[in-house]
């Protein structure tokens, strides 16, 4: 087994992959171990955000080069999927883009994604998406062990701000809040504004760790704070498995949350929580971790 570590993941992973720019923004990679690729099975670690068109180029790139050159099976850790949450149409004509993106890195050879908390599959496991055989695994108990810091012994309820995040707090017996989006605003159809955000169990003088499976704009987890904070939740925690914190979005959660934290999926400076040891365990036999 071969495994091949793209330069994105340089502060988890030696890099052995060479991942560069032509001067118009085309995208060159240059595998040095690819003649010893032949016949082995290979695993190819590649963050695909930020820059994820280009990040996904670069993974169909590489993995049709490597299925060319007779590779085994190809398998590849992207901790977050971009795209995932267009899985769904919500009006005519809707590219549904989750299932297009998962079928073109079928079609380029892998024969397995590994990715965290991806938000169209809410559960742990293996499953088939857009034709691509998908491993699942959730880091909510890593998010989880690090709120047990946060709160320093005190006990504390462990929440979701929308039924996708379910999977997340069962483990620990937590509820969900009730979300729902407004359709698309007229001019702006990447995004659906929040309409309502509903908390229907009891949080007065509780403490609360609210998880997601990611905070992007954070629109959902400051509403969703704001609701526990407006029901009396004592500390409010926020986490999330993948923190893209868009629009400075940080600064506005921290006026409504007492803590956030992400894990490093993707790396900021919120991703105080690492999947280094998450990752050793995927490959027991050589990890090749810092
Ligand atoms: C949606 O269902 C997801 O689980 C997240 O709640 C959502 O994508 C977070 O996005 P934002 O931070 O923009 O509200």
């Amino acid at each position: 087994m071969i495994q091949l570590i793209s330069p994105n993941f340089a502060d988890l992973m030696e890099p052995n992959i060479e991942i560069g720019k032509f001067p118009d923004g085309d995208s060159h990679v240059h595998i040095p171990q690819l003649p010893d690729c032949r016949g082995k099975d290979i695993t190819f670690f590649h963050r695909l955000y930020p820059n994820q068109n280009d990040c996904l180029i670069e993974l169909l790139l590489i993995l049709q080069t490597l299925r060319e050159q007779g590779a085994g099976k190809l398998t590849v850790v992207a901790p977050y999927l971009p795209y995932a949450r267009q899985d769904k149409k919500t009006m005519d004509g809707e590219v549904q883009s989750a299932h297009i993106i998962c079928d073109l890195i079928r079609k380029a050879g892998c024969d397995q994604l590994i990715s965290f908390d991806c938000h169209f599959l809410n559960a742990e496991g293996e499953t088939v998406f857009g034709n691509l055989p998908i491993r699942n695994i959730s880091l909510a108990s890593l998010l989880v062990a690090e709120a047990k810091k946060f709160f320093g012994g005190e006990e504390f309820e462990v929440v979701g701000p929308d039924d996708g995040a379910k999977y997340l707090v069962a483990a620990w017996g937590g509820k969900t809040m009730q979300k729902r989006r407004a359709a698309y605003v007229d001019g702006k159809v990447g995004y659906r504004p929040l309409e309502t955000l509903e908390c229907e169990f009891d949080v007065k003088d509780k403490n609360v760790l609210l998880i997601d499976d990611m905070i992007s704009t954070g629109n959902t987890v400051i509403a969703a704070a704001g609701k526990l904070r407006a029901c009396g939740a004592k500390k409010i925690c926020v986490a999330a498995t993948h923190g893209l914190f868009l629009y400075n979005c940080l600064d506005k959660i921290r006026k409504t949350a007492d803590e956030v934290f992400a894990t490093d999926t993707i790396v900021s400076p919120q991703g105080q929580v690492s999947i280094k040891e998450t990752l050793a365990e995927l490959l027991p036999a050589a990890p090749r971790l810092f």
